[in-house]
């Protein structure tokens, strides 16, 4: 186990699909085996863009958090926690408002696409334009090593780097290492209509979604246009969004087994199908087992959580005891 910390966070804004399996949690998953982890509900900031309809929120980070437990995350290995239960990101939010330029935020490209892209809220907010800076508070206050994110967050990692420079320069110290993005390779997830897996295209297997439903959605993907019938010869690889799912389920013998019946017109779409289903079944059946378990112990997971935050609260508050002596010196944090 190293010494380093990872952290991570999404927003608590709906169920999780495939699409979250196979391209974020996968990745966490492996992560807390080697490193000391921190993965957080990032309900504040989901606050940012829903603030006209809030109420949601606390349902959604509850679910969240209960389906990171179903795929394996384990509150013994990982600090699994609230942001809204850590007062002590808000504090550091505050003290690093102070020193972040309005124009580091402004020329934020992630910011200026959100804004063009929800037209329909107004996000012309002063909590929305310091989304950025609250981010690096929940970063920092872990003096996170590596933070496992997608491309679209590297505008935000980039801002998180230059307020802990900003901050140790300012203030003559070392309280904040510089974190580093963690890319991986993210596989492609089609969703059942072949666009990528996505909550708002009605197109995704969620986590949550009971065996018949799994069985229906996957019957129902595109396959092969081009092969009305099983006697006409297939292009698997090239021309069927099965397939593409196919790859993440099948072993490599497997894959080749039905390349080569698909391209021989051997294989019917609706067996092939059905084998498919069949796996993604299986490897989603422990998950709606680890959720019953869940469920079944009153308490238990209230518990779960009260513990994650309580970790996460001891170290958050220690790094905002150091950060404020660095910056005031007063001697009595
Ligand atoms: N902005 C991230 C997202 O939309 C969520 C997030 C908030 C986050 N704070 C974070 C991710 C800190 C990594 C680290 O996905
Ligand atoms: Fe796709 Fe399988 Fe049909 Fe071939 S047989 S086109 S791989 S669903």
């Amino acid at each position: 186990m190293s010494e380093k910390r990872v952290l991570s966070g999404m927003r608590p804004t709906g169920p999780l699909h495939l699409g979250h399996l196979h391209g974020v949690l996968k990745n966490w998953l492996k992560l807390q085996e080697d490193y000391r982890c921190f993965y957080f509900v990032a309900d504040w900031h989901a606050l940012t863009t829903e603030y006209e309809n809030p109420k949601k929120i606390p349902s959604f980070s509850r679910e969240l958090l209960l389906e990171w437990l179903t795929v394996g995350l384990d509150p013994e290995k990982s600090v699994l926690f609230i942001q809204s239960a850590i007062k002590e990101h808000a504090e550091l939010n505050l003290l690093f408002a102070m020193i972040t330029p309005v124009s580091w935020l402004e020329r934020n490209p992630t910011y200026k696409d959100m804004i063009r892209e929800l037209k329909q809220k107004d996000l012309a907010t002063y909590g929305f334009l310091g989304y950025p800076v609250l981010q690096a508070a929940d970063i920092l206050i872990y003096k996170a090593h590596k933070v496992p994110v997608g491309v679209d967050q590297l505008p935000h990692l980039e801002l998180t780097r230059e307020i802990a420079r900003r901050f140790n320069y300012l203030y003559r110290t070392e309280v904040f290492p510089l974190p580093e993005p963690l890319l991986s390779e993210v596989p492609k997830v089609p969703g059942i209509d072949g666009r990528k897996m996505s909550k708002s295209f009605g197109n995704a297997i969620f986590l949550t979604d009971d065996e018949e439903t799994v069985r229906r959605k996957i019957l129902s993907m595109v396959t092969d246009t081009e092969r009305p019938r099983k006697s006409d010869p297939g292009d698997p690889e090239n021309r069927c969004v099965a397939f593409n799912l196919i790859r993440l389920y099948f072993s490599p013998e497997e894959q080749a087994e039905v390349i080569e019946a698909c391209k021989a017109a051997q294989l019917g779409c609706r067996d092939c199908k059905q084998k498919l289903a069949e796996k993604v079944v299986e490897s989603l059946r422990p998950l709606w087992q680890k959720r019953e378990e869940l469920e079944s112990r009153p308490g238990l997971f209230e518990e779960i959580v009260a513990a994650g935050n309580e970790k996460a609260r001891r170290f958050a508050r220690q790094t905002l005891a150091e950060a404020k002596e660095a910056l005031f010196g007063a001697g009595w944090y």
